[in-house]
């Protein structure tokens, strides 16, 4: 694998300072619109800046416009991205990266000329050796405990030690620590951080209380 290192690499500088500006990105789903600005708020003044918003909702995306507009120091992802048609999508809503559950060849293709940095989903190493050889470099683990977890990002490590992940899927506070003192993690993400009875109890002190304790656990 070595003998790629002189392919383009996409945007892994770009990708680092995102990444390791966050240690734990919140997945969010906004249902109504008018809870992405607070919500956004909350994480970013609870000190998770880095946030990661789902492609699930009708609303996703004019809730990503919004955040992204209105929360300067916030840095708003596009998650969920399944296609090409998304990826635009995101970049014409202001999209900071795409963060994509898998990933197709269409989607790496796409990637690797948008001006959007893509954090391509994998799950094995036949997934991280395809995105590799189009120039990725840094990839969410995904599902990350459903996949082996800790022990398989370690075996990771051994063929592709370049190699850089955001686990996501399953990650809790209990276990986020293992994952991070893995040297082939950048950070993690999860949905725990925004419980949906909180974001439908409009909860907005207990969001970012629960950001704070993320944020003083796990950041440098
Ligand atoms: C994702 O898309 O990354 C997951 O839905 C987040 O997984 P979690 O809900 O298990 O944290």
């Amino acid at each position: 694998m070595s003998t790629e290192k002189q392919l383009p690499s996409t945007r892994t500088t770009e990708l680092d300072s995102i990444c390791l500006r966050a240690e734990v990105i919140p997945v969010v789903t906004i249902e109504r619109l008018e809870d992405a600005i607070p919500l956004g708020r909350a994480l970013v003044e609870g000190g998770l800046a880095v946030i990661e918003l789902t492609l699930r909702t009708d609303c996703a995306l004019e809730a990503l416009k919004r955040m992204n507009e209105a929360l300067p120091r916030a840095c708003v992802g596009a998650g969920t991205v399944l296609t090409p048609a998304q990826y635009r999508q995101a970049e014409q809503a202001g999209a900071d990266f795409v963060v994509t559950p898998g990933a197709t060849d269409t989607l790496y293709r796409y990637g690797v000329s948008s001006p959007v940095p893509m954090l391509p989903g994998v799950a094995t190493v036949s997934e991280l050796m395809a995105g590799w050889q189009y120039g990725y470099r840094r990839f969410k683990f995904f599902p990350a405990e459903a996949s082996g977890g800790v022990a398989a990002l370690k075996s990771f490590a051994a063929p592709i030690p370049e190699a850089r992940f955001c686990p996501t899927g399953g990650i809790t506070m209990d276990n986020a620590e293992s994952y991070l003192a893995l040297p082939n993690v950048m950070c993690v993400g999860g949905s725990w951080i925004t419980p949906k009875k909180l974001i439908d109890a409009e909860d907005w002190d207990g969001i970012r209380e629960l950001a704070r304790q993320v944020a003083d656990r796990f950041h440098h």
